[in-house]
C-alpha cells in the first residue's frame, strides 16, 4: 500500500529526514515512536504532501503509484488520512457541516455524486454512536474552543466517515483521558480491516495495548534506526530511548 524508499526531506532547507525506509501492507499497524525532534510528525505531512516541505531524494509509493507531485488535497482523496498534532479552529462551521463537504469533496474527485442527505445522516448517526460522541457536540464549531480530547475525538471521527485507505495518527493519545484514549482506540480497532492500514504515532506504550501494532519503528535523527514487533514498544518504556541513541552512535 505504502512504500516509502530512501525519503530524505528538508523544511526552509534544513534537512530533517535522512533516509526513510518504510513499507505499509493492507490490514497492517505500524507504530512510530521516538524522542521529541526526531522527525516523526515531519514524516507524516510528508507523506499527506503539507507544502512547506521539500523532498529532496528518494520516493513515496501509494499504491503503485508515485505521489511526490500529488498536492494534499488530491492524496487525501486517494485515501491518505492525516491527523493533526495541532488541529486548527474553523469558527462558524460546524463538526457536521464540516464532514458532509469533506465527504462530498472525496466523492467528487471520484466522479461520484454527491451523498444523498439521507445516507449521510445514517453515517453520521452510525459513527458517532461507534465513536460514542454526543449530539450536542455534532452542531458545535469546529474545533472552537474543544478541549484537548474533544479535538482529538473530532479527528477520530473525521477518519471514521472518511473511511481512508492509509490513516496517520500523530499522537492522538496526547490529551486523552483514560476513558477517551479507550474509545478512541476501540474506534480506530473497529474500523481496521484486511484493505486499510494505520501508522500510529506515539509517545506511549500505553496507547498500543489498545491498539496493538504489528510494527514499531524508532525514529531518531530522521532515520528509522530500528524496527519491531510490539515488545520493542514495552523496552522503550522501560529503557528509554539512551541505549538506541548509542547504538547509533557507536
Ligand atoms: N515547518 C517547520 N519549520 C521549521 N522547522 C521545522 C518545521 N517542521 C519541523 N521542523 C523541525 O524538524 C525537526 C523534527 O520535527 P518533528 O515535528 O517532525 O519532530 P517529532 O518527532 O514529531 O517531535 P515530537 O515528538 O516533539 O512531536 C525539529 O527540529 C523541528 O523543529
Ligand atoms: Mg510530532
Amino acid at each position: 500500500m505504502l512504500k516509502i524508499e530512501n525519503l530524505h526531506a528538508s523544511v526552509e532547507d534544513k534537512a530533517i529526514l535522512r533516509g526513510i525506509n518504510l513499507e505499509v501492507k493492507p490490514g497492517e499497524v505500524h507504530a512510530i515512536m521516538g524522542p521529541n525532534g526526531s522527525g516523526k510528525s515531519t514524516l507524516s505531512s510528508v507523506i499527506a504532501g503539507k507544502e512547506e516541505y521539500d523532498v529532496t531524494e528518494g520516493s513515496i509509493i501509494f499504491n503503485d503509484e508515485d505521489i511526490e507531485d500529488l498536492a494534499a488535497e488530491e492524496r487525501a482523496h486517494k485515501g491518505i488520512f492525516l491527523s493533526f498534532q495541532y488541529p486548527v479552529e474553523i469558527p462558524g462551521v460546524s463538526v457536521t457541516n464540516f464532514m458532509k463537504t469533506a465527504i462530498n469533496e472525496t466523492r467528487k474527485a471520484q466522479g461520484l455524486e454527491e451523498m444523498p442527505a439521507k445516507d449521510m445522516l445514517k453515517l453520521i448517526r452510525e459513527k458517532s454512536e461507534l465513536l460514542e460522541i454526543d449530539r450536542k457536540f455534532l452542531s458545535r464549531s469546529l474545533n472552537e474552543g474543544f478541549s484537548g480530547g474533544e479535538k482529538k475525538r473530532n479527528e477520530i471521527f473525521q477518519m471514521a466517515m472518511l473511511e481512508p485507505k492509509l490513516a496517520i495518527l500523530d499522537e492522538t493519545d496526547s490529551g486523552l483521558d483514560i476513558d477517551a484514549l479507550r474509545i478512541v482506540a476501540n474506534g480506530v480497532n473497529k474500523l481496521k480491516n484486511k484493505d486499510n492500514a494505520v501508522v500510529v504515532i506515539t509517545h506511549y506504550q500505553r496507547l498500543l495495548d489498545y491498539i496493538v501494532p504489528d510494527f514499531v519503528h524508532v525514529l531518531y535523527n530522521g532515520r528509522i534506526v530500528k524496527s519491531g514487533g510490539k515488545e520493542l514498544a514495552h523496552e522503550l518504556e522501560e529503557k528509554g530511548y539512551d541505549w538506541i541513541k548509542e547504538e547509533v552512535n557507536a
